[in-house]
């Protein structure tokens, strides 16, 4: 069912709870992220790496997903993630987008408020939801080995900039730079809660989120949603346990005529039950 990205994480944060988000690349891992939360009767988010949207076929998955959440027994929202292309933004958006994270990350704090603030003048009136990036994350999103060049203290967000941008560019959700990263972490990682302590207070209602969950310890996801951390994206773990699996299973499907159906159920076990489990830990309290 559909649901509002900015209310629905505000009322599971209100219960003591964080709602993941997983990148899917393709409809059988969807399916399994769905199943999964229907299973545990919680809400999800589909993401869609702006390459995929950008991709083949891509506007057309974005319909499909539209078409998943819409049937789904629980709430389900399909954002697109890491967008910095206006046009792609809209398109995603006219596919059956109900969120956005408008990615100007990577400009100064001025010029990001200002992109942000573009993107929600664009697509007003579609009741989409805007997430915003502050601070600089490193890492590749669709490459784990990106993150270990970057150094997590570099680019985190400045609690002081935070109440400036949230008004100029008057994002629904905002995403921080703490300690993490986008893909493998090169030692333990380590979130900077003091600084995001501060930087939930200069938020004010504004939900927190964070990015590069894969890797974190079951303490710091079970820690989130207490430190005002709403949402929680997943990507590198749900893609590495799903192809580790296909790549298990593949030698006895070629081997028993071919068979599609046992790979593709190896697919959907090893992404449904990656899913289960980060939904169990975010909810863990609520
Ligand atoms: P990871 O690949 O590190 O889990 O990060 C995912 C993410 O933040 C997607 O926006």
């Amino acid at each position: 069912m559909r649901a509002r990205l900015n209310d629905l994480v505000l009322e599971r944060l209100a219960a003591g709870s964080a709602v993941p988000a997983f990148t899917c690349y393709d409809f059988t891992t969807a399916l399994a992220v769905v199943s999964a939360a229907e299973d545990a009767r919680l809400p999800v988010i589909l993401l869609v790496a702006p390459k995929t949207a950008a991709g083949p076929g891509g506007l057309r998955f974005i319909r499909a997903l539209r078409g998943l959440a819409d049937d789904a027994g629980v709430p389900v929202v399909v954002q697109l993630d890491h967008a910095t292309d206006a046009g792609l933004i809209q398109a995603a958006v006219t596919a059956g987008a109900d969120a956005v994270l408008a990615d100007g990350s990577r400009m100064p704090p001025v010029r990001n408020a200002e992109f942000v603030a573009s993107i929600a003048s664009l697509t007003s009136g579609s009741g989409v939801v805007i997430e915003a990036e502050l601070g600089a994350l490193g890492g590749d999103e669709d490459d784990s080995r990106g993150a270990a060049k970057h150094d997590p203290a570099a680019g985190m967000t400045d609690p002081a900039a935070v109440a400036a941008f949230l008004d100029a560019s008057a994002a629904d959700l905002l995403a921080v730079a703490v300690g993490n990263v986008h893909g493998n972490y090169s030692g333990e990682p380590r979130l900077d809660w003091e600084r995001i302590s501060r930087i939930r207070t200069a938020a004010g209602t504004v939900p927190l989120v964070l990015h590069g969950a894969s890797g974190l310890s079951s303490a710091d996801l079970e820690r989130a949603a207490s430190a005002g951390i709403g949402k929680v994206n997943v990507n590198t773990e749900l893609r590495t346990a799903t192809l580790e699996a296909v790549a298990a299973a593949l030698p006895e499907a070629m081997s028993s005529g071919a068979n599609m159906l046992s790979l593709m159920q190896a697919w959907s076990r090893a992404a449904g039950s990656t899913a289960g489990q980060t939904l169990k830990l975010l909810n863990a309290a609520g």
